[in-house]
């Protein structure tokens, strides 16, 4: 039976000396996010981020719009909160609705305040080598869970199933660093078995059930990165838990994995930024 990798136990600990941090700071981090439309997933997704933060001790702004306000009104909220000086952190929730450029939206976002890591210049610092502000908040929360539970990355063999600039291309870059030898497959990937079988470790974030036990060799490294809802309404993640992880050496759960990591990240981000 594989070790579950406890993300709940990880964030736990994180926010702990998180907060003894946060108490010793005379000027608290303020994180701004915006939700644009209503999307549960993303209205769950921020009720939580704010309702973490406040308990750490963070301020945190909400700012909603309806789905239909327009890209300039956007850009305009974006460049107030860019010259707010209380403001040490922006996160604009994705997915936007489809007439907004998430692209031209992300990149307003001042580098020192994008809590995401996700504008240009904190994305390209990540892919030439250097140092970013900070690392995109789930790739983050994968490497610390790995690192948690000194599982070694030099040399191994890892593949990424999905290339979202949010997972896929990131975690990617960061296990590269890590001097990993990296395998993306995506959507188009052929034979795509025969390519994780050859994983010690996999990272799937596709958002669909797309990894089975026969795809994977015995003794690897399972995370999960998807997060839905399956046909019967159940939370499921982009692995068949029930039959990986009694092969597998270790396996992320969904829930309970990869999601509290992310999370945990985000406010590591918010404390780093309010730093810098
Ligand atoms: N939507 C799903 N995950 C994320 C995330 O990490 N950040 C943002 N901004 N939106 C998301």
């Amino acid at each position: 039976m594989a070790t579950i990798l406890d993300g709940k136990k990880l964030r736990d600990k994180i926010f702990e000396s998180l907060k003894a941090k946060l108490d010793k700071m005379p000027q608290k981090p303020t994180l701004a996010v915006i939700l644009v439309g209503e999307n549960p997933a993303s209205q769950i997704y921020v009720r939580n981020k704010k309702k973490t933060a406040e308990k750490l001790g963070i301020n945190s702004l909400s700012i909603e719009y309806p789905s239909d306000v327009s890209e300039e009104e956007l850009l305009n909220k974006i460049k107030e909160l860019n010259s707010n000086e209380k403001v040490t952190a922006i996160l604009v929730q994705l997915p936007l609705p489809a007439h907004i450029n998430k692209n031209k939206i992300i990149d307003a976002i001042l580098p020192q305040k994008d809590v995401d890591g996700l504008t240009p210049y904190n994305l390209g610092k990540l892919f030439s080598g250097e140092e970013p502000y900070v690392y995109p908040c789930t790739p983050k929360g994968i490497l610390l869970l790995l690192d948690e539970y000194n599982i070694e990355l030099e040399g191994k063999n890892i593949v990424v199933v999905g290339r979202s600039n949010l997972v896929g291309k990131p975690v990617a870059q960061m296990l590269l660093k890590r001097n990993a030898t990296v395998t993306m497959c995506h959507s188009h990937t052929k034979n795509l078995p025969e390519i994780t079988k050859t994983a010690d470790i996999i990272v799937s974030a596709v958002g669909k059930k797309v990894i089975g036990e026969k795809m994977l060799k015995s003794n690897c490294v399972v995370i999960d990165v998807g997060i839905f809802r399956d046909e019967n309404g159940k939370i499921s993640g982009d692995v068949d838990f029930e039959s990986v992880s009694k092969t597998a050496a270790y396996i992320s759960p969904v829930p309970g994995g990869v999601g509290p990591m992310t999370i945990a990240s985000l406010m590591l981000n918010t404390v780093e930024l309010a730093g810098k």
